[in-house]
């Protein structure tokens, strides 16, 4: 896993933007997977930014989105779909026919749920998956105890969820209990993921994930088993991280290494 730590939350949002605006450069067809949540709003406004300043098409690019609360049309002010709209699909040229999130609505979730994992499937699997963390370690909504195996899923929602998500909803009690979420076995699919944290409210959580044991108590830690991780953080966010000297001097190498590999020997 590769752990690069920096200074503010302005910083981790700019170096998620050009992670995922990179892969679009090159991948103009690139299957993107996109979270939702209060730390990844500023990484998709810099991606906006970017995209704008350099041109950059998104007409062709896919995307399936982790989550979304069950009992919630996509027009609810808090539902997921209309978070992608607000915050970034409305904004670049997104083919929406292509740009999904799971239906809160459905009716039959588990034949629901077999073809949100078929779309991917379908569509050549996710090249780079953008997630949060939640304070008790989970990713997208699987919360702890949840298989590392699983597929995409209903979920209960716990008590801590429920109650870090009531500043969207005004209260916990309007907090939905359920939701649809991607598994822990369909993240770990995707080629690569990119994890965002900031924050004194995610450091516990951060240092479970990246130095305790892998276990579904903490879902994040199933990511030291993916081949291709990578987590941006901000100082307050890595404050629980023991060996945070060692992962910037790593950043620091290899920061030389591709100064020298850009710059020949004269
Ligand atoms: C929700 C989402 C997660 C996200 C988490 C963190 O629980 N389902 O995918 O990682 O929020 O959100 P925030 O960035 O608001 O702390």
């Amino acid at each position: 896993m590769r752990v690069i730590i920096q200074p503010d939350a302005g910083a981790v949002a700019e170096k998620g933007a050009k992670v995922i605006a990179d892969l679009v450069r090159s991948k103009p067809n690139a299957v993107l997977g996109l979270a939702t949540g209060g730390t990844v709003v500023r990484c998709y406004e810099e991606l906006i930014r970017i995209a704008r300043a350099e041109n950059l098409d998104f007409s062709q690019v896919r995307t399936f989105n982790l989550d979304e609360y069950v009992g919630l049309d996509d027009d609810h002010s808090q539902s997921y779909h209309r978070f992608m709209r607000e915050h970034l699909f409305n904004h670049l040229n997104f083919n929406l026919d292509h740009c999904l999130v799971p239906d809160g609505m459905t009716q039959d979730y588990e034949a629901y749920c077999d073809w949100y994992e078929d779309q991917i499937r379908r569509a050549g699997g996710i090249d780079l998956q953008l997630l949060g963390i939640g304070r008790d370690g989970h990713i997208a909504f699987n919360e702890p105890g949840s298989s590392l195996g699983s597929r995409t899923r209903l979920k209960t929602l716990t008590q801590e969820t429920i109650e870090d998500n009531a500043r969207f909803f005004g209260s916990a009690d309007a907090v939905p209990r359920l939701a649809i979420t991607m598994g822990v076995g369909t993240i770990l699919e995707s080629r690569r993921c990119l994890m965002l944290a900031t924050g004194s409210s995610k450091a516990a959580a951060v240092g479970a994930m990246v130095e305790g044991p892998v276990t579904a108590q903490v879902t994040a830690s199933a990511l030291q088993l993916h081949r291709d991780v990578t987590l941006v953080i901000d100082a307050e966010a890595a404050s629980w991280l023991r060996r945070r000297m060692y992962y910037q001097q790593v950043e620091e190498a290899e920061r030389s290494l591709t100064t020298t590999r850009r710059e020949p020997a004269r």
